[in-house]
Parts: C-alpha cells; sequence; structure tokens
C-alpha cells in the first residue's frame, strides 16, 4: 500500500482551513496531527479542540500521533474529537497490551510508536493486535528534522515480523520524509509515509503529494 498522510504540524496555522482543503482535493489519503505534551518531547503542539475543528473541515481519516504522557487517559477525548486512528508511542505506556484493546473499544484503529532508538523486535508478541506501527525517522518534537538512514533497516525487520506472522498491519514512517526518499521508503517496505514540510513547504504542496505517492 503506498498512502501519504500529511502532517499538519506545518500548516499555516492562521490559514488552517485552506490548507485541510488542499489536503482534501489532493491525493493524500489520511490527515496527520501531532499532539505533543512539553514531557514526552521537548515541545507543545496543539490538542482536542483543534482536533475536533480540523475533523470538521476534513474528508479524510484523522491519524492522530500521540507524543504525550500517560496516552491512556487522553484516548477517549481523541476518539470523541474524530480521530480515527490513534497513535500512542511504546515508550509512554507500561501496558501496551491494554492501551490496544481501549482503543479498539473506542471504535478507532490502533497504532504503535517506536522511537529511533527502539528495536521493532519489542513489537513481535503484540504485533497481532496493532493495525499499524508508526517508525520514527526523527527524534518526535519538531517538524523538519534531518532524516536517520537507519530507519531503512528497520522497516526491512518489521516487515519481515508482519510476513512472518501473516499479518495486515500497516507500516507508517515519521519524520524527514521527502520526495528524494519516499520511493527507496515504500521500497524498503513502508504502507503510508507522514510528511509535513516537504508538502507544506514547498511551492505547489498538490503537486508534492502526488510526486510523494507515484515517484
Ligand atoms: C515529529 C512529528 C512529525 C513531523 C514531521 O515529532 O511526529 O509528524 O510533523 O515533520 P517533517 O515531515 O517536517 O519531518
Ligand atoms: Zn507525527
Amino acid at each position: 500500500m503506498k498512502l501519504i498522510a500529511p502532517s499538519l504540524l506545518s500548516a499555516d496555522f492562521l490559514n488552517l482551513g485552506r490548507d485541510i482543503e488542499m489536503v482534501n482535493r489532493s491525493e493524500a489519503d489520511w490527515f496527520h496531527c501531532d499532539i505533543m505534551d512539553g514531557r514526552f518531547v521537548p515541545n507543545i503542539s496543539f490538542g482536542i479542540p483543534v482536533v475536533q475543528a480540523i475533523s470538521q473541515l476534513a474528508e479524510k481519516p484523522l491519524d492522530v500521533h500521540l507524543m504525550i504522557v500517560e496516552p491512556e487517559k487522553y484516548f477517549e477525548a481523541f476518539a470523541k474529537a474524530g480521530a480515527d486512528i490513534i497513535t500512542f508511542h511504546y515508550e509512554a505506556s507500561k501496558h501496551i497490551h491494554r492501551a490496544v484493546q481501549q482503543l479498539k473499544a473506542l471504535g478507532v484503529k490502533a497504532g504503535v510508536v517506536l522511537n529511533p532508538h527502539t528495536p521493532v523486535a519489542v513489537l513481535e508478541d503484540i504485533l497481532c493486535d496493532l493495525d499499524l506501527v508508526l517508525l520514527m525517522s526523527v527524534n518526535p518534537g519538531f517538524g523538519g528534522q534531518k532524516f536517520i538512514e537507519r530507519t531503512y533497516e528497520k522497516i526491512r525487520k518489521l516487515r519481515t515480523m508482519i510476513d512472518e506472522q501473516g499479518l495486515d498491519t500497516l507500516i507508517e514512517v515519521d519524520g524527514g520524509v521527502n520526495t528524494e526518499n519516499a520511493s527507496l521508503l515504500f521500497g524498503a517496505g513502508a504502507d503510508v509515509l507522514v510528511a509535513g514540510n516537504a508538502v507544506f513547504k514547498s511551492d505547489n504542496p498538490e503537486e508534492t503529494i502526488h510526486l510523494l505517492k507515484n515517484n
């Protein structure tokens, strides 16, 4: 699968409606919403009321990436705000299995995120319960950072684990994705690419989305 999820963290917040409509018109598949709490990551982004506003205009699924401590406390609020997919960090939760069941009970798709230092092997016994795995290809907290090359190897390893278990879990990659590395990432086995700066800081965001998806 080759899906593109533009990250609204890099959108123009003074013209958020315009940027959402651009994504609606484009070949993008999901809206990626980055939630940061200033504790799990050294930055604060936006929260529940903003996600709710986005959901009113967005015509594609909302992929909500929680970079927060105690993510379980907020699952229900983000689901009610319109999230279709919720991912939370492996490093932020002690009871991943329980948290995944909580997300399923709320009727949203469930994913676990791994920081660059966390090996994919830690997911071996939970993979069958996950709709997707999000591999961070930068350290979470900021848009516009440099892609970590080691990610290709992690994608390949995770692809092998998913195929060996006969699962349809999606692999999503987030951070430093651009029109240069997109086809290599899909080739390594990624299904969904998140792109912030590459899309919203480009001269022609719609065309960039087309290139990310079709190169
Ligand atoms: C980083 C966020 C990313 C970020 C990606 O912590 O999780 O989703 O918005 O931005 P780019 O594509 O600019 O690296
Ligand atoms: Zn993200």
